[in-house]
């Protein structure tokens, strides 16, 4: 007798193009410090790198908010910072504050990284992550590996630091743009390997973050942005044929329109500068859209935020679409929002 197949997972099919009477959900940063199991469990780890680099861990975080919520996709723990860290620069993270890194600012910096194929070294922790996730996830749900996109991830290597308009990247762009370009080339055959080696531990859809595509423009853009991801995901496809992508232009504004297939990405995420209107016409007409509700409304809940939520799972409807927030949930949210949120876009006439 042959087994019954079991039905394709939610967020698969949304990224497959299928439109779905309820979008599936889940949140960037759903693994964080709003939720109290989350804090008790990085409190054991002792501090933030600690609790990435040890996979027990890192799933149970995962996997919190699953457990509390049944979201449709899990997101792996871990940061955008590893891969630097793998390249060989020092990482650490200041309370309070946000993470800080040794600069790479010249040829000289550049030489002192390791090279490319070595990263697996530091970075076979969050493989074993993967593999305990594949092991404890239920059937339903999807899990999504991810990585920093080069310019996001360059902008930090850089200035060794968040920085709000990235003006040391651009400086460097500008000043030095061969050590700048070969940066970026590194950090793309980089994250090239790292997404590679997650998709082969078990990763199911890739996402890529590119938080700071908002401060490129004009040919930039399409050099620092654009380029890089079209270049990963084909070098992920040629080794993965199919594997679905996420791509994450953080605020790019009018370059949201094409980016789907300027990259061969699979589904672009919606920041909360996009009106939904204007995104079901111009970007979900490639395909997949994510987003967007602003994680404000975690905070204040009430009445806006089953409204926003309603209007984006209507605004939507005529496509596939996963529902999200446009950025990370902040450490103010209240956690029972989350499912009011949820309840909202499950069963619309309940709320
Ligand atoms: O979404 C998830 O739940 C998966 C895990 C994840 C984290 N960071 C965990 C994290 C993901 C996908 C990221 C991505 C990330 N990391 C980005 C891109 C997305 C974005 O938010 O724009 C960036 C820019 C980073 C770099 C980074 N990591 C910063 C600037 C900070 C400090 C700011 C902060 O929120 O504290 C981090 C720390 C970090 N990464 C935390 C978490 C849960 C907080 C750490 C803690 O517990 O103290």
């Amino acid at each position: 007798m042959s087994a019954t197949p079991l039905p394709e997972k939610s967020i698969l099919r949304a990224l497959r193009g299928e439109k779905q009477a309820i979008p599936p959900v889940w949140m960037m940063r759903q693994a964080g410090r709003y939720l109290p199991e989350y804090r008790a469990t990085r409190a054991r780890a002792g501090d933030f790198l600690s609790l990435c680099y040890t996979p027990d861990l890192a799933a149970e975080v995962t996997l919190q908010p699953i457990r509390r919520y049944g979201f449709d996709a899990a997101i792996l723990f871990a940061d955008i910072l590893l891969l630097p860290q793998a390249l060989g620069a020092d990482l650490w993270f200041v309370t309070g504050e946000g993470p800080r890194l040794s600069t790479v600012t010249s040829s000289a910096d550049l030489t002192r990284l390791r090279p490319v194929a070595e990263v697996h070294e530091t970075l076979s922790p969050i493989y074993e992550t993967i593999r305990i996730l594949r092991r404890e996830l239920p059937a339903p749900v999807t899990l999504i590996g991810f990585a920093g996109a080069p310019w996001t991830v360059a902008t930090y290597m850089i200035a060794g630091r968040g920085t709000p308009d990235q003006a040391p990247a651009h400086r460097l762009m500008q000043e030095d743009r061969e050590t700048f370009r070969r940066l970026i080339d590194l950090i793309t055959e980089g994250t090239i390997e790292y997404l590679s080696a997650q998709i082969e531990a078990g990763a199911e859809v890739i996402k890529l973050f590119d938080s700071w595509a908002g401060s490129l423009h004009g040919e930039d853009f399409g050099r620092y942005a654009l380029e890089p991801a079209r270049r990963i995901i084909a070098a992920l496809r040629e080794r993965h044929p199919g594997i679905p992508v996420i791509a994450f232009p953080r605020e790019a504004g009018d370059n949201y329109i094409g980016f789907a297939r300027a990259t061969g990405a699979d589904c672009v995420a919606l920041d909360n500068s996009v009106a939904p209107e204007w995104a079901a016409e111009h970007v979900q007409r490639d395909g997949c859209v994510q987003g967007n509700l602003a994680s404000s409304h975690l905070v204040t809940g009430g009445p806006a935020l089953i409204e926003e939520t309603r209007h984006i799972v209507r605004t939507f409807a005529g496509g596939p679409h996963i529902f999200n927030l446009g950025h990370g949930i902040t450490p103010d949210a209240d956690p029972d929002n989350v499912q009011r949120m949820i309840d909202a876009i499950r069963d619309p006439g309940r709320v």
